[in-house]
C-alpha cells in the first residue's frame, strides 16, 4: 500500500515530460471537457488479443479533433503488460488507429517502477509473456534477469524441459551477473521476485519459483527466510479470443500459493498490485490531471483547479474494473461492457456498475452526451 501511494505521489515530478509529450496537442482542452476524463480497459473492452473490439477505433477517435489533437483526457488502465509503456503505446496506436502516447498507458506493473529505490541494484527475476526483464531494466533495476536466463544457470532444474518442443529464449541480457551465475549459480542470492504478465510455462516457473522462494534465493540449497514477491496484477479471469475467459494472473497466483503452502512450514507471502487496488484508480486521476493540465493554455491553466467533477472507468470485469471503481468513490462513475468477462443480461448481482452497456463505443457515445460533447 505504502508504495502504491508514493507511486500516485510522484506523478507529479513527471510534468515535464507529460508536456513535452502531450506538446501538439494544442489547446482545443478546455475547461469544460476537462471536467471529466475516462480510463479504458484494454482486455474485453478495446481488444480481444489483438483484434479491436465493440467498435473500440470509432470510440476513440471521438475523443480527437478533426485533425487529431486529443480533446478528452484519457488513460488505458489495464492490469495487462509484459512490454515497455512507450512500446505497448505504439502497439495501440497501430491497433487502435489514434495517436497514443506513453504517459496514457498505465499498465500492471508499471507502479514496479516505484521498487528501484529498493531493489536497484540487487538480483531479481522478471517473469512472465512478452520482455518482463526488458521492462524491469527500463525502470532502472540494473540486475535483473528473465527466468529463462535464471533458470539456464542451473543444469537438470526443469526435469520437464526435454519434452518442451518450443525454443527458450534466454541469452538476451548478456548481462555481468549473468556470466557469473553461469559460472557459479549460487554466486548471487536472488532478492525479490516480480512477476509482470500472464506466466508462460506454470510447470517450470512454479518449480523454480518455489526453489527460489524456499531457499532465500538459492535454488537447491536449504530453506531459509521467502525473498519479497511481488505480483502485477491478481485476475482470475480475462478475457482475450476464445469464447470463455482465460486464467489470468491470479489464476497463477493461485496455484502457486497452493503448491508453496503444501511442501514449506510458512504461507506464501506476496504483493499483488493492479485493478481494484484503490492506489491505482488514485494513480489514474493523477495522471489524467496531468494531461488535462498541461494540455490545457497556461492562461486557462492559472490559478485553476484541475478537479474533475466525474472519471469514467469502463471496464469488463465486475471483480476488478467495476469493483475497483465503486472502491475509489468520487468522482469515479463505472461502465460495464458486456464484450468481455462480463456477458450477463442485466447488471452484475455483486458488483453492480453505474451503468451497463453492450459495448465501449455505446459507453463513449453516453458519456459524451452525458457530458453534452458534440
Ligand atoms: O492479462 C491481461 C488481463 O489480466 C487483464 O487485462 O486490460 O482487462 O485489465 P485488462
Ligand atoms: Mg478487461
Amino acid at each position: 500500500m505504502r508504495l502504491l501511494q508514493t507511486f500516485a505521489q510522484n506523478a507529479p515530478r513527471n510534468r515535464r515530460i507529460i508536456s513535452t509529450a502531450f506538446s501538439t496537442l494544442s489547446h482545443n482542452i478546455n475547461s469544460n471537457a476537462t471536467s471529466f476524463g475516462i480510463a479504458f480497459d484494454i482486455d474485453g473492452v478495446l481488444l480481444h488479443g489483438s483484434t479491436p473490439i465493440g467498435g473500440s477505433p470509432k470510440a476513440l477517435t471521438r475523443l480527437y479533433t478533426d485533425s487529431g489533437d486529443l480533446r478528452i483526457p484519457y488513460v488505458f488502465l489495464t492490469n495487462g503488460g509484459g512490454v515497455p509503456e512507450p512500446k505497448r503505446a505504439t502497439e495501440l496506436t497501430k491497433l487502435l488507429g489514434v495517436n497514443i502516447k506513453p504517459l496514457q498507458v498505465i499498465l500492471g506493473h508499471t507502479p514496479f517502477k516505484q521498487l528501484v529505490k529498493r531493489f536497484g541494484n540487487q538480483l531479481v527475476i522478471a517473469l512472465g509473456k512478452g520482455e518482463p526483464a526488458a521492462v524491469m531494466s527500463e525502470y532502472g533495476f540494473k540486475n535483473v534477469l528473465s527466468m529463462d536466463e535464471y533458470a539456464s544457470c542451473f543444469e537438470n532444474i526443469d526435469p520437464l524441459e526435454q519434452y518442451k518442443k518450443w525454443k527458450i529464449d534466454d541469452h538476451k541480457s548478456g548481462s555481468s551477473i549473468l556470466t557469473s551465475l553461469r559460472n557459479d549459480p549460487f554466486s548471487h542470492q536472488v532478492q525479490a521476485v516480480f512477476i509482470l504478465s500472464d506466466p508462460v510455462d506454470w510447470s517450470r516457473d512454479i518449480q523454480v519459483l518455489c526453489d527460489i522462494l524456499r531457499t532465500g534465493g538459492r535454488p537447491g540449497k536449504e530453506t531459509s527466510h521467502q525473498p519479497p514477491l511481488y505480483f502485477a496484477s491478481d485476475d482470475l479471469a480475462y478475457q482475450a479470443l476464445f469464447p470463455s475467459e482465460r486464467l489470468g494472473m491470479g489464476a497463477f497466483r493461485i496455484a502457486l500459493e497452493a503448491i508453496f503452502n503444501s511442501i514449506h512450514p510458512n504461507n506464501l507471502e506476496y504483493t499483488s498490485y493492479g485493478k481494484p487496488q484503490p492506489l491505482v484508480f488514485k494513480n489514474a486521476e493523477t495522471v489524467l490531471k496531468q494531461i488535462a493540465l498541461t494540455a490545457r493554455a497556461s492562461s486557462q491553466r492559472d490559478g485553476e483547479d484541475c478537479s474533475f467533477k466525474r472519471l469514467y472507468m469502463i471496464g469488463d470485469n465486475p471483480y476488478v474494473d467495476i469493483k475497483g471503481a465503486r472502491q475509489a468513490g468520487h468522482p469515479w462513475f463505472s461502465i460495464l461492457t458486456r464484450t468481455g468477462v462480463f456477458k450477463g443480461k442485466q447488471n452484475h448481482v455483486e458488483h453492480p456498475a453505474d451503468m451497463v452497456v453492450d459495448t465501449v463505443e455505446e459507453a463513449v457515445d453516453f458519456i459524451l452526451r452525458k457530458e453534452s460533447i458534440s
